[in-house]
């Protein structure tokens, strides 16, 4: 038996070189990797985007946790991006991907197909705090209050209702307004832990305003996406009646212009 051994070795080994051969002559050169790997995330909701457009192969995902084991998504896509959202649930934990150039030949998993790697990514840390919605405010007599909801994320209780930022951030989570009269430009902010402000202002002014969420301890992406700029209108009935009167004097103006010069000739509509 020992004598037998080394001719069968060799027998296997030639074998094994001419499958080798022959599979490299199927496959052609090294399939492309991706390049130019980013993670894209606003609330937990998280995109992996890469780049070039593949030609004659796929793309597949795998995700690395330092725990949980890898998991596969978008497996053999011809798109340049991938929704990872629902295999990087755990938030705090931090990831990388491995985008894989594959064929479908090489399915059998014959050999590793080349892959790239992203740099690495926490949600906890890096996802984007998307705008706060300002559900209502008001400006009565020296108070301004402004009431707003947290961001959703895609991630559910087991009831099934989304759970909002503040569910994932707890404490770490603020909010930040910024006011300022209407007309003028010297900001004020003010913070706070619920879901409102109040805020004494001058109660003959109109305010501006916008809410941004942020989490201090972080290093970067600390301020979130501002909400939409909001004013009141103390005094709206005042500019009302300007702009009524604006409005009756500058149509008796034009009336009178019009009848001065009745048959004026329409310009060409040029360049619009
Ligand atoms: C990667 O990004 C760089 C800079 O934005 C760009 O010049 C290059 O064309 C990108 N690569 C591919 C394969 O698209
Ligand atoms: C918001 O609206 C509710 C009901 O419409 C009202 O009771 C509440 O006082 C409002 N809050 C503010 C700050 O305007
Ligand atoms: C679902 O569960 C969460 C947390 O336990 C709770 O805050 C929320 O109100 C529940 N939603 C519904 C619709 O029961
Ligand atoms: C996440 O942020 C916290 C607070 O800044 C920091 O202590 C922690 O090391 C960060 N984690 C990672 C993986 O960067």
């Amino acid at each position: 038996a020992f004598q037998l051994a080394p001719p069968r070795m060799l027998r296997a080994a030639a074998a094994a070189a001419g499958r080798t051969l022959l599979l490299c002559a199927l496959l052609g050169p090294e399939l492309p990797t991706a390049v130019n790997i980013t993670w894209s995330s606003i609330n937990f909701k998280t995109i992996l985007r890469w780049q070039p457009k593949p030609s004659d192969y796929f793309y597949t995902v795998e995700i690395h946790g330092q725990t949980s084991d890898t998991q596969k998504k978008c497996i053999l896509t011809a798109e340049t991006e991938c929704d990872v959202t629902d295999v990087l649930r755990n938030v705090r934990e931090t990831y990388t991907a491995h985008i894989l150039s594959v064929t479908s030949l090489r399915m059998d998993n014959f050999e590793e197909p080349p892959f790239a790697v992203s740099e690495k990514f926490t949600p906890y840390n890096q996802t984007i705090l998307g705008k706060p919605e300002i559900q209502n405010y008001t400006q009565k007599d020296s108070e301004l209050n402004v009431v707003f909801k947290d961001p959703l994320t895609p991630y559910t209780f087991p009831n099934g209702s989304f759970q909002s930022i503040r569910d994932i951030f707890k404490h770490d989570l603020q909010y930040k307004l910024y006011y300022w009269k209407d007309q003028s430009s010297g900001k004020k902010d003010a913070i706070t832990k619920s879901h409102k402000f109040e805020i004494n202002v001058d109660s003959t002014k109109n305010y501006c305003f916008y809410v941004q969420g942020i989490i201090p301890s972080r290093r970067e992406n600390r301020g979130g996406q501002e909400s939409v700029v909001l004013c009141t209108s103390v005094g709206r009935t005042v500019i009302a009646i300007a702009i009524i009167t604006l409005a009756v004097v500058l149509s008796v103006i034009l009336c009178k212009r019009k009848k001065a010069k009745p048959a004026r000739e329409k310009e060409p509509l040029n360049g619009v």
